[in-house]
């Protein structure tokens, strides 16, 4: 007889798990930056009677894409202005954004990184003559907030000593919010509607990945915080490097799905990220081009970025392509090119960088230069400086190769993708921007669905947030949640589903499994079931050759739509057969399921947009290059939970900050 289950490691599932019921005004899913910033601000506005709950997968301390650290914040206006802020992201994002959102969080986002500063991370600050001082030494210089000079790498991006980001901003989160109000080690894997009111949140259904236990949780408001969604493409690391990617590999697109499940509008969906990296290790490269002021080469060792050709193909997407700082899609898509024009592989210059910058510097401020290239890693990706180690590179004397990785989802990072939100309730934000809840009341990043809030990477249309704007997001979120409650203070939330369909629902992946495991003598192989490991090769394999993946440079065609939307949905249906016979594999079901929607919803935005917007990100090559006429709008799309039906359609674009 087959063995059950995993004799040792996991937690063995069972049939039947426990049950637990909850009910709290507010409740705050997900334990990144974004909801890290509502758990810290939603008890200022909460009065006694009110309660809330957070509830994170993972264990908040180290959970999300911040889990390693980081060496910048992205996002820091400081001198600049707001409304510059949103003119840097509409560039970069090819012109459709929501300035509302965008101009909105550049005025708030500064209070979360003097926060940071407060509870501990330390900023590199500027010294009076112009260095650069790290550490305790950019500490002894004061704080931002009062006056102190950061290291800029560019306009927008501060340099931290962020290995402890997370531990930092976690911690501030979980004193503010209450131990008692935490619920780690739990995966929400369903949102519910309430069975009397139409189109209004009710509760959130999950599981704990540590004890057979399911939980239903109602909620007058949630937020859903999960971060974006990652390896819903075949990721260029297989094999002994398989469960390496840039963006963190537990965020596997649950935002997305919890969201869109329960009705909520998605827009942009069509926009991806596929950061260029250091080949492998997946190493930012931010640092590299603004900091150390690398340049990148191409194999022929020409710096291709400059040349007339480059600026040539840039002309093609102006005004974004010959602006002062070049979009991110099309710094990729002139990568692109040289790679596809046979001028690859694309080479970070470290050694000149290095030897350039060094040039001015004592012995001892060279080594404490080379150290900040290895920090830049440690502090944030450190499997890149353990493959540094490994291949004997040294960056001083050693160039190292980048590459644009698989496709993401994000909405926080440079991309925008995620829920249609309502903007802020001022006079100068259009009506066509603000989502009117039942009472008719605006209630700042609520989505369409009533009290159904998102921050950070959940809400479209306004990338370029990044860690610090995340967390700003999420607190802006959370005191209108907390709004929202209070408004509907009268309002009890009811569902329809009973506990049993719940807890079926839930572990019906453990069930599939109990009732057939003893027809083979292979745990994985029978003809009754799919292990959730079998399910994301089909996956990666559908998305990467027909999706746009890297095996055709990120090309898509019309016909491999079709052809990958038909995988996409056989792949929903036979979700119903998933098994898994331990927590983590539980988990793992969960996950895939949540990819293949998010992904699905990302194909069928690029099936709808007749136009190939990001080039460098995707290319629909029946629709190659932008047409402005046709396309310079939003797309939504809306699954209806009753129907089981999908709308997709435009959205007028609106401006709002004049050039
Ligand atoms: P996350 O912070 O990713 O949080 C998502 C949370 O949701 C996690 O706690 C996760 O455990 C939880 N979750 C997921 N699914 C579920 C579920 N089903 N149920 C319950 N909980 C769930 N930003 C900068 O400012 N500077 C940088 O230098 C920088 N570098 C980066 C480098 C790397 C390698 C990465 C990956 C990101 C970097 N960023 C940087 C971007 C920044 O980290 C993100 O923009 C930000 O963390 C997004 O916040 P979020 O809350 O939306 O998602
Ligand atoms: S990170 O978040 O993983 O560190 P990344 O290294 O790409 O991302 O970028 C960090 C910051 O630098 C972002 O604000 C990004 O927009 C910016 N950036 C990266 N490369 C360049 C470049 N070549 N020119 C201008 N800005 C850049």
């Amino acid at each position: 007889m087959a063995l059950p289950n995993k004799p040792l490691g996991e937690t063995k599932a069972v049939k039947d798990p426990e049950v637990e019921e909850r009910e709290v005004d507010v409740l705050i899913i997900g334990g990144g930056m974004a909801a890290g910033g509502a758990a810290f601000e939603v008890r200022k506005w909460m009065s006694d009677d009110q309660s809330v709950l957070i509830v994170d997968k993972a264990a908040m301390e180290r959970s999300g894409a911040v889990a390693q650290g980081l060496s910048a914040i992205n996002t820091f206006i400081g001198e600049n202005s707001p409304d510059d802020y949103v003119r840097m992201v509409r560039n970069d994002l090819m012109g459709i954004v929501r300035e509302d959102l965008i101009f909105d969080l550049g005025c708030h986002v500064d209070d979360s990184v003097h926060l940071f500063e407060e509870w501990g991370l330390p900023i590199w600050k500027q010294s009076d003559d112009g260095k650069n001082l790290d550490g305790k030494k950019g500490q002894k210089m004061g704080t931002l907030k009062a006056g102190a000079q950061p290291v800029r790498t560019g306009k927008w991006q501060i340099m931290i000593n962020g290995e402890s980001y997370k531990r930092i901003v976690a911690e501030a989160a979980k004193l503010a919010i209450g131990e008692d109000n935490i619920l780690e080690r739990v995966f929400i894997v369903e949102l519910l509607l309430d069975a009397n009111k139409e189109n209004q949140i009710a509760a959130a259904v999950g599981f704990s990945v540590r004890e057979n236990k399911v939980f239903i949780i109602k909620c007058k408001t949630a937020l859903i915080a999960c971060g974006g969604a990652v390896n819903i493409y075949q990721p260029r690391s297989v094999g002994e490097g398989k469960g390496r990617a840039w963006y963190p590999v537990w965020n596997s697109g649950s935002t997305y799905y919890l969201g869109m499940r329960a009705g909520a509008e998605l827009s942009m969906m069509e926009n991806r990220f596929t950061p260029s990296r250091f080949k492998d290790g997946y190493g930012p490269v931010g640092a590299w081009f603004l900091l150390f002021k690398a340049k990148t080469l191409n194999g022929l060792g020409e710096n291709y970025a400059a040349s007339e050709a480059a600026k040539q193909e840039l002309e093609r997407y102006a005004p974004y392509g010959t602006a002062a700082v070049t979009p991110t899609c099309l710094r990729n898509h002139l990568m692109l090119f040289e790679m596809k024009e046979g001028r690859g592989p694309i080479m970070m210059d470290t050694v000149s960088a290095l030897a350039e910058l060094g040039k001015t510097m004592d012995k001892k401020e060279l080594k404490h230069l080379e150290s900040e290239a290895w920090e830049d890693f440690l502090d944030m990706t450190c499997g890149q400086a353990n493959l540094w180690c490994a291949t004997n590179t040294l960056p001083e004397e050693k160039n190292s190769e980048v590459m644009p990785t698989e496709p993401y989802l994000l909405g926080s990072h440079s991309g925008c993708c995620g829920f249609w939100v309502s903007g802020p309730d001022y006079d100068w934000v259009p009506d066509d921007y603000k989502i009117k809840a039942d009472n008719g009341k605006v209630y700042n990043r609520m989505t369409t669905v009533n009290g159904l809030f998102t921050a950070g990477d959940g809400v479209g249309c306004s990338g370029h947030k990044f860690s610090s704007g995340s967390h700003s997001e999420g607190r802006i979120a959370a005191k209108q949640q907390v709004r929202y409650a209070k408004d509907h203070a009268d309002f009890t939330p009811a569902i329809s589903q009973s506990t049993e369909e719940i807890v079926d629902m839930v572990y019906k992946p453990v069930r599939n499994l109990l009732e057939h495991c003893a027809y083979t003598t292979a745990i994985d192989v029978n003809p009754n079931y799919i292990k959730p490991n079998g399910m994301m090769y089909r996956l990666m394999k559908a998305t990467h050759e027909y999706g746009g993946g890297t095996a055709t440079y990120y090309m898509t065609t019309s016909k491999n739509l079709e052809i990958v939307m038909e995988m996409l949905e056989m792949m929903r249906e036979d979700c119903d057969k998933l098994a898994a016979g331990d927590l983590h594999e539980l988990m793992r079901a969960w996950e895939i399921k949540h990819r293949i929607w998010t992904v699905e919803s990302h194909l069928r935005h690029i099936q709808y947009r007749k136009e190939s917007r990001y080039p460098g990100f995707y290319y629909q090559a029946d629709y190659p290059g932008q047409d402005d006429e046709n396309w310079f709008c939003f797309v939504n799309s809306k699954f209806d939970p009753k129907e089981q039906k999908w709308d997709i359609y435009k959205k007028d674009y609106i401006k709002i900050i004049p050039d």
